[in-house]
């Protein structure tokens, strides 16, 4: 939840935080659950938290989705991986084709603003669903767990939530210094201008309190990130 004053907007402040109505239909959400409860942990990674990924390309509003499920980020992006090549489940075709989720996809293109459209210049597309699983023994920790940046822009979202103790988004500026704090419920998201800030996530923990008898939770989330090909 959050409350301001003024709006934010991706344009103006580098940060936009929104709404995705149509991931609270029950039938989808059922469906991404299951999608979700079968990622399973990273080869290759030292983070283990349950992550499916696939790239596609963006051209002429039209998406062609690839198998590629893969990818490296620079040593200095994310220490913790250290420059190595992870890979992951590759989501379902009948994931990213949903057209919950295309739609969800295309709004967050449109959020971006690129001064140039998909029919002039083709897009790379990197959609990765997260599933953090926490329980009363065990925390699941984000990857890096530090304030840092991504290099490419990107929006979040939310999609199922159970049993998780206020997981705060956290955007620093550059130098390290707190600016903003939220903690989204699942349909709404954010978006924000990789390099005008640093984000963090805070470490998901059980809520113990909220259902006595249960001792374990989740939290299952998308990243949509989009780059232009080419020079
Ligand atoms: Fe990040």
């Amino acid at each position: 939840m959050i409350t301001m004053i003024k709006k934010l907007t991706f344009e103006d402040d580098g940060i936009e935080i929104f709404k995705e109505a149509s991931l609270q239909d029950t039938s989808f959400l059922a469906f991404a659950a299951r999608v979700f409860g079968e990622l399973s942990p990273a080869k290759n990674a030292v983070n283990k938290l349950s992550r499916g990924i696939r790239w596609g390309v963006l051209a002429n509003s039209k998406i062609t989705w690839l198998d590629r499920n893969s990818y490296r980020l620079d040593a200095s992006l994310n220490k913790q991986e250290a420059g190595r090549t992870r890979e992951f489940d590759l989501l379902p075709i009948e994931f990213v084709t949903h057209p919950i989720v295309q739609g969800v996809i295309m709004r967050a293109f449109e959020r971006m603003r690129f001064d140039v459209s998909s029919e002039t210049r083709a897009f790379e597309i990197q959609l990765s669903a997260i599933r953090y699983n926490v329980s009363n023994a065990n925390s699941a920790e984000p990857s890096p767990p530090e304030p840092h940046q991504d290099s490419v822009d990107g929006s979040v979202i939310v999609i199922n939530e159970h049993n998780v103790f206020r997981p705060e988004n956290r955007i620093y500026d550059l130098d390290n210094q707190p600016l903003f704090a939220f903690t989204l419920k699942p349909s709404e998201g954010f978006l924000l201008k990789d390099d005008r800030y640093k984000h963090q996530v805070v470490p998901h923990v059980f809520q113990a309190d909220r259902w006595p008898d249960e001792d374990k939770g989740f939290r299952d989330i998308i990243i949509i990130r989009f780059q232009p090909v080419g020079r």
